[in-house]
């Protein structure tokens, strides 16, 4: 149900629009990814969380400071992506009671999560070139860079964790 509607008719009211929607994905994921680091095991696995904490966290700051130019304000508009995706693993996590496993899991959920946000992202980036906004293209390129780092990152993780969540439940089933 939509309970306000705005008015979009430029393409720089969709780009603010959009800035917004992404500031509240980015302020969902600085609350959630405390969470994720508290249910990982694998060291890694929690140090990449922690260091891209610190880099969402710089995300958020990357935003409000576009969208004060850009808009006037840091108001955000609610990203129902998000709220679903983290709504989604939050439900997995508390069914999955192997360590590996719910590695694998958050490691799954964090890439789901970076790709929707270096999608976004370039779409960002791409919309303030046209718009002229070159300080505000570079700044939106740097936060996309460490979207696909982080990314990156987890790949490298998955290829030791998902194994070994691979040989879990082979003892039971033989
Ligand atoms: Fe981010
Ligand atoms: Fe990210």
């Amino acid at each position: 149900m939509k309970f306000f509607s705005a008015n979009i008719d430029s393409l720089r009211e969709l780009y603010v629009n959009q800035l917004k929607s992404m500031l509240s994905a980015e302020r969902q994921i600085t609350d959630a990814l405390p969470k994720m680091i508290d249910k990982s095991t694998d060291t890694q696995l929690r140090q990449a969380f922690q260091s891209h904490l610190q880099e969402t966290e710089g995300h958020v700051q990357r935003l409000e400071q576009i969208l004060s130019e850009a808009a006037d304000d840091t108001d955000d508009i609610k990203c129902k992506v998000l709220d679903s995706m983290v709504d989604e693993a939050e439900s997995m996590i508390s069914d999955v009671h192997d360590d590996s496993v719910r590695d694998a899991l958050l490691i799954a959920a964090g890439q789901r999560v970076e790709h929707f946000e270096m999608a976004s992202y370039g779409t960002l980036r791409n919309w303030a070139q046209i718009l002229g906004e070159t300080g505000h293209a570079q700044m939106l390129e740097q936060t996309l860079n460490e979207e696909k780092h982080a990314d990156q990152l987890l790949t490298q993780i998955s290829d030791k964790v998902n194994p070994s969540a691979g040989t879990t439940g082979k003892v039971a089933a033989a």
